[in-house]
């Protein structure tokens, strides 16, 4: 199973998420990709898409993965395992990390098959997005308020995915 890592970053956070996650996973480094420079359709290249992105604004989906995005939801991934991953601060409580959910919204219609949720209970919000029938669609990290949890959250998350995948 050949898996790609997609991340959409502004400030650094994700991208460095994003490689810890594929040290995690075994995955190169030529696979651990900024939507910025890639093409909707090389993400026809991997069996397992990681997408991950940051949330900014009033909650909105970082950028450079929307527009990313609006190409990739036009392909037909049946057959393929995506799976979402997001950076946001659990103080903005009522828009954390919605950008993960609005990245799930965006790719229904590929689809693909989803893998890798998270339990809902361990984050501390109002409201997010990336909530659906009570657990999240993918992992959230809050590198800012708890640097500490993001590896073993992450640790937590890869062993889901390789059970999943
Ligand atoms: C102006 C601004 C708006 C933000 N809005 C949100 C938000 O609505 N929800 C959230 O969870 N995080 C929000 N964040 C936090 C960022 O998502 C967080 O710092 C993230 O780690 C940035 O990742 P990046 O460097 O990969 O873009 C915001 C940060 C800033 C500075």
């Amino acid at each position: 199973m050949k898996t790609g890592i997609f991340y959409g970053s502004t400030t650094g956070t994700t991208e460095s998420v994003a490689k810890r996650i594929g040290v995690a996973l075994g995955v190169d480094e030529k696979d651990i990709i900024n939507v910025k420079k890639a093409s909707p359709a090389s993400v026809g290249d991997y069996d397992l898409i990681i997408l991950g992105c940051s949330t900014w604004g009033s909650g909105d989906m970082q950028s450079d993965m929307h527009d990313f995005l609006d190409g990739v939801q036009a392909l037909d991934l049946e057959g393929k395992k995506v799976a979402f991953f997001g950076c946001g601060n659990e103080k903005m409580a009522k828009t954390f990390c919605n950008g993960v959910g609005y990245m799930y919204d965006m790719m229904r219609p590929t689809r693909a098959n989803f893998i890798g949720s998270y339990p809902a209970e361990v984050y501390s919000f109002k409201h997010t997005e990336a909530e659906r029938d009570g657990s999240i669609v993918g992992l959230l990290i809050d590198d800012t308020n708890h640097p500490d949890l993001t590896e073993p959250r992450i640790k937590q998350w890869v062993s889901v995915l390789k059970e999943e995948e």
